[in-house]
């Protein structure tokens, strides 16, 4: 029952491990400001060192449940263990040394940065092994961290055209990069764990300590691979499993490269890959929501005559010109206030007439903004019969018209509509529907979703 304690003590030392840090750099400020040949400070010194010590030592008895539950390794963890009891042991010391009537001289200061140093080493090696030891490396301008001795430019995930990835060489593009990826940060000169440098063809296929890891046509005896596979627990298990894993689809590139010969110029194409291992790395192109075409940025005052007519106008995103305009404290809005929104009808992106007075007929007009993306039209007595009008929108992604009566024949009046992606329809004739009829966009009711018919959709 009360099995979780220890579990819990053991995750509360990245919070605990603050106390005595804190405690201990505010007793060794002190000392350091207290003036020559002065005691004043020495009590609250003392109650320092003495905190410090006891937290000090909780944290390090915290820091051991961690250890003992999380499944650390041993080798990582010992040397921020050691300098954790160093720290805890030589508070306790100071503390003792240190009376109500004690000059601090030059040979006690230098027992206290010592301890400070110390204190130092120990936060550094533990944030080392929560957050890796490249935490604070990895964030530094690639020269300095050349300078520091470490790989420039931090590895990117493979990514592979989706157009002509036949032709991509096999080693050099795919596999190479998985391994820059998920195995080069202990596998390279620098670096030479088993003694093995996986960084060049070459490299690769003179193998480790235990000799060649590539078995050509072979993938389950080569130890590059095999390594992989084995489970998380096994020690042998590659990467180490507290490192990040590779994804299921790099590893199995690895092996269809091993499989069709481990070799250095094989292209994907003639390798024969399956597309479908392919397509988690393939790259795509981010297509923004709302339109390409430029416009002019809306005019202030304009903003503002819109804002007191009772309307709620704003760009859509900070710097943008496209913009939002919504009647949610207008619901006075009719089919004849129209004429208000005329001046900014080439930047309306995204309007919303929910819940207003408006009728079928304010689709005609709806119909001559250009730039509209986002269109809600729920709660109003619009029953779809003017939908065709929409047509001109061309822009037109989102279509809301929850709570109308909406019925499923009148939407077939935007059906094949060119960019239209949803039509939202909860609480409608069409969406209480029980007939389902497939339209070009997806239909969201609330009961069911009708998915898109693959022929009818554009493919980004
Ligand atoms: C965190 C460091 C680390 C990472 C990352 C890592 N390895 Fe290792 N690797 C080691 C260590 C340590 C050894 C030596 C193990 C031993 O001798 O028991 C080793 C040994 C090996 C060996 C055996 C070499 C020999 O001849 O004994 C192979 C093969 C190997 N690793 C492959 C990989 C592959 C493939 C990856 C990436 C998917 C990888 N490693 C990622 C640390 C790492």
């Amino acid at each position: 029952m009360l099995d979780f304690i220890l579990p819990l003590l053991g995750r509360l030392h990245p919070l605990l491990v603050h106390l005595p840090i804190g405690i201990l750099i505010f007793g060794i400020l002190l000392i350091f400001m207290q003036k020559k040949n002065s005691t004043g400070f020495n009590p609250v010194i003392r109650l320092a060192f003495l905190l410090g010590a006891i937290s000090a030592t909780l944290a390090g008895i915290s820091g051991f449940f961690q250890y003992q539950f999380e499944g650390f390794a041993w080798e990582s963890v010992q040397n921020h263990l050691i300098a954790g009891v160093i720290s805890s042991i030589g508070s306790f010391y100071l503390f003792t040394r240190i009376k109500d009537e004690t000059i601090f001289t030059s040979n006690i200061k230098l027992q206290v940065l010592a301890l400070f140093l110390v204190l130092t080493v120990t936060g550094h090696l533990g944030g080392n092994i929560s957050r890796g030891e490249e935490y604070l490396i990895e964030v530094l301008p690639a020269e300095i961290q050349a300078i520091a001795g470490y790989e420039a430019a931090p590895e990117k995930s493979l990514e592979i055209p989706e157009q002509g990835w036949e032709e991509l060489v096999f080693y050099g593009e795919v596999v190479q990069p998985i391994l820059n990826k998920n195995c080069k940060s202990c596998h390279n000169p620098r670096n030479l764990k088993g003694e093995f440098n996986l960084t060049t063809f070459e490299e690769l296929l003179k193998g480790g300590e235990n000799g060649e890891v590539l078995k050509a046509g072979n993938p389950e005896l080569s130890a590059l691979f095999a390594k992989m596979i084995l489970p998380l627990e096994d020690e042998d298990h590659m990467p180490p499993k507290e490192k990040r894993q590779p994804s299921k689809e790099e590893i199995e590139l690895i092996k269809s490269w091993i499989a069709a010969g481990a070799s250095q110029n094989t292209t994907l194409g003639q390798a024969g890959v399956d597309e479908k291992l392919l397509e988690p790395f393939f790259h795509k192109e981010e297509i923004p929501f709302y339109p390409l075409t430029e416009v002019a940025a809306v005019p202030a005052d304009t903003l503002s005559k819109l804002r007191s007519a009772g309307f709620f106008s704003e760009t859509v995103l900070q710097g943008s010109s496209w913009l939002k305009v919504s009647c949610i404290n207008f619901p006075g809005f009719t089919d004849s206030d129209w004429i208000l929104l005329k001046s900014v009808k080439d930047q309306i992106a995204y309007l919303d007439l929910s819940a207003t007075q408006v009728t079928e007929e304010i689709l005609d007009s709806i119909s001559s903004l250009p730039n509209l993306t986002v269109l809600k039209l729920n709660q109003t007595g619009i029953s779809g019969r003017n939908l065709e009008a929409l047509s001109n929108c061309k822009n037109l992604k989102m279509l809301y018209l929850n709570s109308t009566q909406l019925s499923l024949e009148n939407l077939s009046g935007i059906n094949q509509h060119p960019n239209l992606q949803k039509v939202f329809a909860f609480q409608t004739p069409a969406g209480e529907s029980k007939n389902p009829v497939k339209f070009s966009f997806e239909l969201e009711t609330g009961n069911y979703s009708l998915p898109k018919i693959p022929a009818d959709t554009i493919v980004y």
